[in-house]
């Protein structure tokens, strides 16, 4: 039966852990996949997390299934942090939320229900998540790349992108990035946000937003702005939520899938539809990562303890973006690089093709992925000298000196 399947490369997000947990050299830093890392390189677990880790084992006398929408509270909870408590579509009931297994399973789910829908096509910004054509593939639609990112300004080719998004119909899905956009860390502004909208409403396609960092860019409220934003103007929206980054919730798998309908009716059907899909692939959802965020979005204290964590791990990551850039800049480099140190969230993109990011690993224990992209989680004041000159040596050419 199997005998004509070939093997598959490794997803080239996840093999990074593999390889860097196999690299023996104490000196290897990993800047590989996207998970928060504090200065001793370990990804903790939020103190309001593990508060709520310890209500929800004293409090749960059961294992028995979570209702199919999720934990109870959960929906309100996601609904209040990501759009707020006075957005229309939400007054109005048009929003439905489903709890899924992470922000990648709301993105199958979306997946799903776009194909359902007669959508043609999902365009996608270059570059992207790597899944995010996987997953959409996988639900038999068919995606196309525009331009989006500019390599040599380290921003936005906003013009670039507009012409494109301008040729979009009613039959295609437009995927946007929520805040600290994976891989390249360059976010749309709060005015080219603006003037997305209005080509969205006169073109007529959906957008979709993938919200995986809210909050690690500059805040929950700012961040939030391209969330509220959307689902304020726009008449339907799908929102792809993930708590794995900003709950620290990664193995959890603990996200959402928001969808915005025309009408109250409307956002009926859609949850009907996000709950069918799920009850075919994974049928329940999982309990523990949503019983915790929803033990933390019930209580003031808790929810005060998660937001002055989260804001400490965004300035953190600001901190560290700012102490590479200017390691990069006492390089050959100079300030040829200096957008890193201006970028949202965990990601930028460095102007590296496979082969030399190859060689950073192998020639200086440095773990990042292939197509260029750091998470600058994993610089710190003693590595970030070694980081910038071993980018400039493969960038340059130069020489690295040896710290004394
Ligand atoms: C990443 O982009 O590194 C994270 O979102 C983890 C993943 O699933 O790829």
């Amino acid at each position: 039966m199997f005998a004509t399947l070939p093997l598959l490369p490794a997803d080239p997000i996840l093999d990074l852990g593999r390889l860097f947990d196999a690299d023996p050299r104490p000196e290897k830093v990993n800047l590989g996949i996207g998970v928060y890392l504090d200065d001793t390189a370990h990804t903790p677990i939020m103190r309001a997390v593990a508060e709520a880790e310890t209500i929800v084992r004293r409090r749960e006398n059961s294992k028995a299934y979570l209702p199919p929408k999720g934990a109870p509270g959960y929906a309100e909870g996601i609904e209040r942090i990501a759009l707020g408590s006075d957005i229309a579509a939400v007054a109005e009931g048009r929003c439905a939320i489903v709890q899924t297994p992470g922000g990648c399973g709301a993105l199958g789910i979306a997946g799903a229900l776009m194909k359902r829908s007669g959508v043609e096509c999902v365009v996608m910004g270059t570059p992207t998540w790597s899944n995010h054509k996987p997953v959409f593939g996988a639900a038999g639609l068919a995606t196309r790349m525009i331009p989006y990112y500019d390599a040599d300004t380290g921003g936005i080719d906003f013009a670039g992108f507009i012409a494109e998004v301008k040729t979009l119909g009613p039959k295609d899905v437009l995927l946007i990035h929520g805040a600290c956009h994976n891989p390249t860390g360059a976010d749309l502004s709060h005015e080219q946000i603006d003037e997305l909208i209005d080509i969205a409403l006169d073109r007529g396609f959906l957008p979709m937003i993938d919200s995986a960092y809210h909050g690690l860019g500059e805040s929950l409220d700012t961040d939030g702005y391209v969330l509220r934003a959307f689902a304020s103007r726009l008449p339907e929206l799908l929102i792809s939520y993930s708590c794995s980054k900003n709950f620290g919730l990664y193995r959890e798998r603990t996200g959402a899938i928001i969808m915005i309908g025309k009408d109250a009716d409307h956002a009926a059907i859609l949850q009907s539809h996000a709950l069918d899909i799920a009850r075919q692939t994974y049928s329940m959802p999982p309990a523990h990562g949503a019983l915790m965020v929803s033990e933390i979005l019930a209580s003031d204290e808790l929810e005060a303890m998660w937001r002055s964590e989260l804001a400490e791990m965004q300035s953190a990551i600001r901190a560290r973006r700012r102490l590479f850039a200017d390691a990069l800049a006492h390089t050959p480099l100079g300030n040829s690089l200096a957008w890193v140190g201006d970028h949202n969230g965990m990601f930028s993109l460095l102007p590296m093709t496979p082969e030399q990011t190859r060689r950073m690993r192998d020639e200086f224990a440095i773990h990042m992925a292939a197509s260029g992209r750091i998470n600058v989680c994993g610089i710190r004041a003693d590595n970030a000298e070694r980081l910038a000159r071993a980018v400039a040596q493969i960038l340059s050419s130069e020489p690295v000196m040896q710290s004394a």
